[in-house]
């Protein structure tokens, strides 16, 4: 069977054979699909693949190279998505990647969690996926979990937005670079200040910030209906219907934790994009169900963290 690159993917087949296999809160258009992949800037032409017969499309597999950010794993492959019906296609496609990246010197293996994620890894209750990668030599190693909930009637928890007494918290403005890229550098150097400062330099606004002696010690990234590029937990906004929002990641620099300011920088962004007509709101990739369920929200969706360790070539 030819195999093509998956540049030449028709997007519109690969949403098709995506709902086929992946549970629906986790569908996507076209658009989503295109901009995890080829429109990445970290996209792996070398290790994306389609598999065709005639002018149909039977799987495609595609990865990413690793993230740029400071402490990103060089030598681990994130496999963006993997999409087949049939057992043999996929496992050919799975073959071909790790043929390619023990040759290139990869230890591992990632199924998801690549920059411009699609997802942080296996959505739970893709049985077929889940098999295809067991077979092939995968394992779960942990669990992780989006939490969701409806804004309507949501009333911040008592005590947590006084806990913000003697800080200010407000919306990120153009003007706000230098001070955050200050607190990232300090506090989140790796991945979240990559995806901070970026999402900060197209929309400044999309940050809620935290500001405490004249210093930024705590952000929150939300994102609403309209955005043209979601990230995250953003990506199931067909699932989350209209008026959607979504919330993450969120953090205080390490010396401001344990005072309740957490609680209330999370208060804080709720209630305004409440106040913006936000309803279904999704927080993604946690672990951390009690503080957010502070909140009211709820285990929504679960990932199972599938990898596969490769036999390392001594150089020759
Ligand atoms: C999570 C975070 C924003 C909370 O802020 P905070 O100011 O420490 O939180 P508060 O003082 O308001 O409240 C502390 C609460 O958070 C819980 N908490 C904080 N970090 C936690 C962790 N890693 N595991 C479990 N619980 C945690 C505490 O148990 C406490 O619980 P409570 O709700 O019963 O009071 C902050 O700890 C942080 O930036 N952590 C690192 C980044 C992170 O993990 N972000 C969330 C990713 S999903």
């Amino acid at each position: 069977m030819p195999w093509v690159p998956f540049a030449q993917i028709n997007y519109e087949e690969l949403v098709a054979l995506h709902g086929e296999i992946y549970p629906r809160p986790f569908r996507v258009d076209e658009r989503l699909l295109w901009s995890k992949t080829v429109a990445s800037p970290r996209y792996d032409p070398t290790n994306s693949w389609r598999m065709k017969s005639g002018g149909d499309t039977l799987g495609a597999i595609t990865c990413k190279q690793p993230g740029t950010w400071q402490g990103a794993a060089a030598h681990v492959l994130p496999i963006t998505g993997l999409w087949a019906q049939e057992p043999d296609i996929a496992h050919q496609l799975l073959e071909k990647v790790e043929e390619e990246a023990i040759r290139q010197g990869f230890a591992t293996l990632q199924f998801g969690g690549d920059a411009d994620h699609l997802w942080p890894s296996l959505p739970a209750g893709s049985d077929l996926v889940a098999e295809y990668l067991t077979s092939a030599g995968y394992t779960c190693t942990h669990e992780s979990y989006d939490v969701e909930r409806d804004l309507k009637d949501y009333a911040p928890p008592a005590g947590t937005i006084e806990s913000l007494q003697g800080c200010t918290v407000r919306r990120a403005t153009a003007a706000d670079g230098e001070a955050l890229a200050e607190f990232f550098g300090r506090a989140f150097p790796g991945r979240w200040r990559q995806d901070g400062l970026r999402r900060w330099a197209r929309t400044p606004q999309d940050l809620v910030i935290l500001i405490a002696e004249e210093k930024v010690e705590g952000f929150a990234l939300t994102q609403q209906a309209g955005t043209p590029n979601p990230i995250a937990g953003a990506n199931w906004h067909i699932d989350l219907g209209l008026d959607w929002a979504a919330l993450g990641p969120i953090g205080l620099s390490e010396a401001t934790r344990g005072r309740g300011w957490g609680h209330g920088l999370l208060a804080w962004a709720l209630q305004d994009l409440q106040q913006q007509g936000a309803r279904r709101t999704i927080i993604d990739w946690t672990v951390l169900l009690d503080f957010y369920g502070r909140h009211g929200f709820e285990r929504a969706r679960t990932y199972q963290h599938f990898s596969k360790s490769l036999p390392v070539i001594p150089p020759r």
